[in-house]
């Protein structure tokens, strides 16, 4: 995949986000109606409890916080949390939502930022892993294994190729697609990375690499997933 695409992939986000929260919010372009927008959230629900049972306790580095949407989940559980994204505007965002003496910051591009090593208990990502180009895929699992403790887990959540999940004026493509085009509220387009996972195909993908996970999804819109290097994954479906 071509770096161009990571860098529109970057500026993407970072002129969105003052929209991003909409599609989260299911607001504007992102608003389906009041029965799949009520299943949205309920479903939203159904994976914070996931992530809490998870309980993503002490030191927790989160990969591509943005808006901070999660990290406000995190700080509940974390001690600590190295919160990394690449896009300024984001991680403002990230910071006045949160406001928390327990996050640190990191402005750093993912695909060439090193974690340090064994430092972390928990690493989180929500819809990042979906952005990482397929060919990234091995060397991304092992910046996320190398951030870890021994014992360490992550924990992700991350979209299903469902249509109703993005603007009412996109069009998703092909759930072989490794690339669309996204638009901001003003009509500008990008071309971003976006890989759909099934969860057999990516717990046995992650299986080969080593990693004992639990892949769950929820019935309409979300997959997420947490384990370890050790044998017993934390989250039953
Ligand atoms: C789909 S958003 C997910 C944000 C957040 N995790 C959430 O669930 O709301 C993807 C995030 O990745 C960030 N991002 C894009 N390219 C990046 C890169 N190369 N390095 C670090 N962050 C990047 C964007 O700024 C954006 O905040």
């Amino acid at each position: 995949m071509t770096r161009d695409v990571l860098r529109q992939q970057l500026e993407y986000y970072r002129a969105r986000a003052g929209e991003y929260d909409e599609w989260f919010l299911r607001r504007g372009r992102y608003d389906h109606g009041p029965a799949l927008n009520a299943r949205w959230f309920g479903e939203v629900e159904g994976v914070a409890a996931a992530l809490d049972a998870f309980r993503p306790a002490g030191d927790v580095l989160e990969l591509a916080c943005g808006t901070g949407l999660w990290t406000a989940r995190l700080v509940s559980h974390a001690a600590h949390i190295t919160a990394v994204d690449a896009a300024p505007e984001v991680v403002a965002l990230n910071r006045a939502r949160v406001d928390s003496p327990i996050v640190t910051y990191v402005e750093a591009d993912l695909f060439a930022w090193e974690p340090p090593a064994h430092a972390f208990d928990v690493v989180f990502f929500s819809f990042w892993l979906s952005h990482v180009p397929p060919e990234r895929f091995d060397a991304f699992w092992a910046r996320v294994r190398r951030a870890l403790r021994p014992g360490g887990r992550f924990f992700l959540i991350d979209s299903r190729h469902e249509s109703t999940s993005t603007a009412v004026d996109q069009q998703l493509p092909e759930r072989t697609a490794t690339t669309l085009t996204r638009r901001l509220n003003d009509g500008r387009a990008f071309d971003i990375v976006k890989v759909f996972y099934e969860p057999d195909a990516l717990r046995e993908r992650l299986a080969r690499l080593e990693w004992a996970a639990e892949v769950c999804q929820t019935p309409t819109f979300f997959l997420y997933a947490s384990g370890s290097i050790a044998d017993t994954p934390d989250v039953s479906c």
